[in-house]
């Protein structure tokens, strides 16, 4: 399998900052491009800013940029690395321009992954005469940190290469799964869409503040996802008879709430709730204790699943 020394991450915004780390804190070289002037000393300092997580995490070299350089040339930046990891703005022309810049430059065994989160793959793959080496791999952010990465491949793809960047993101402790059809959103967005969907509905509905619909979230059934799916969880639930039993039993009453969900749309009075709910729960913790509440707790949490490792 390909180890993938030098890796060109084309694109360095919230995405691109944080796979570079993640590279580089596994001793790859890493060449960054990116045409935002300012892009040296804004990735110095995301870099620097995530080696503290990143070293409890294991990747003793984080936070190390002697391997890292920058080239804002997309073409000379793709010549000597054989992963691509494109991470530029989520808009078709401008991927597809950057393919047909760079295609006849990249190396015979060059795999290019895309984080997109919303373009489909087929879509994308008309910026390539050859799309084989094109593959989607989308993260969720903070990709340096979140372990899922969302992987697909389709009859144009080389499966090879598909099945060595799923290695490749193994070996960096990534948790990967595999679509099997195209769909807008992938899979991880759709479901948080559909679980904000009602979030906002409960709100707007008036069943709860913003605060105690969020507590409901993280201090319920989100602690129990972040150990096991939903499904595997229900199964567990379901006593001897499993799954099969859990449907059973649970699976009238849910059918009337299935049917009962609500819709939400962005107009201005949902925005208007959302963020006079956002304000209250300011008021009891400011988005820096906020922030720092969720980047501590995801760290200790992946600790707990690395010691788990092997379990
Ligand atoms: N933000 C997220 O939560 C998130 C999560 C997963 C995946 N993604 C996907 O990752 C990709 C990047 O998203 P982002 O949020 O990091 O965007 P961003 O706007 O933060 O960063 C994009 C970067 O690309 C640079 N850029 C623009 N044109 C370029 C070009 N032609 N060549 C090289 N660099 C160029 C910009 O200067 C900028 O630094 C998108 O496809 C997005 O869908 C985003």
């Amino acid at each position: 399998m390909h180890s993938f020394e030098r890796i060109t991450v084309i694109g360095a915004g919230t995405i691109g900052m944080s796979w570079a780390a993640l590279f580089l804190a596994s001793g790859r070289y890493v060449t960054l491009c990116d045409p935002d002037k300012n892009i040296e000393s804004k990735t110095l300092t995301f870099i620097q800013n995530a080696s503290s997580a990143l070293q409890t995490l294991g990747w003793p070299k984080a936070g190390n940029t002697e391997r890292l350089t920058f080239d804002a040339d997309p073409v000379s930046a793709v010549k000597n690395t054989s992963f691509i990891q494109e991470s530029i703005p989520e808009r078709i022309t401008l991927k597809h321009q950057l393919y047909r810049d760079i295609e006849a430059h990249l190396t015979t065994d060059a795999i290019v992954a895309t984080s997109t989160s919303g373009l489909g793959l087929s879509q994308l793959q008309q910026g390539f005469t050859n799309p084989s080496r094109l593959i989607l791999a989308h993260p969720f952010n903070p990709p340096h940190l979140i372990p899922l990465v969302e992987l697909m491949g389709n009859q144009l793809t080389n499966m090879t290469a598909l099945a060595t960047a799923e290695h490749f993101y193994q070996s960096l402790g990534k948790q990967t799964i595999r679509l099997n059809k195209e769909i807008p959103g992938h899979i991880a967005n759709r479901l948080q869409a559909a679980l904000w969907r009602e979030c906002i509905h409960l709100l707007k509905e008036g069943v709860a503040s913003l605060e105690d619909i969020d507590k409901a979230v993280a201090h319920g059934p989100g602690l129990r996802w972040a150990a096991l799916g939903p499904s595997s969880l229900f199964h567990l639930g379901g006593g001897e008879q499993g799954i099969e039993g859990f449907c059973k039993h649970i699976g009238p009453p849910m059918q009337t709430w299935w049917d009962d969900l609500g819709d939400a749309k962005f107009d201005s009075q949902t925005i208007e709730s959302l963020r006079q709910g956002m304000t209250a729960i300011n008021e009891k913790m400011s988005d820096e204790q906020l922030r720092h509440k969720r980047d501590t707790l995801i760290v200790d949490f992946l600790k707990s699943i690395n010691s788990l490792k092997g379990v």
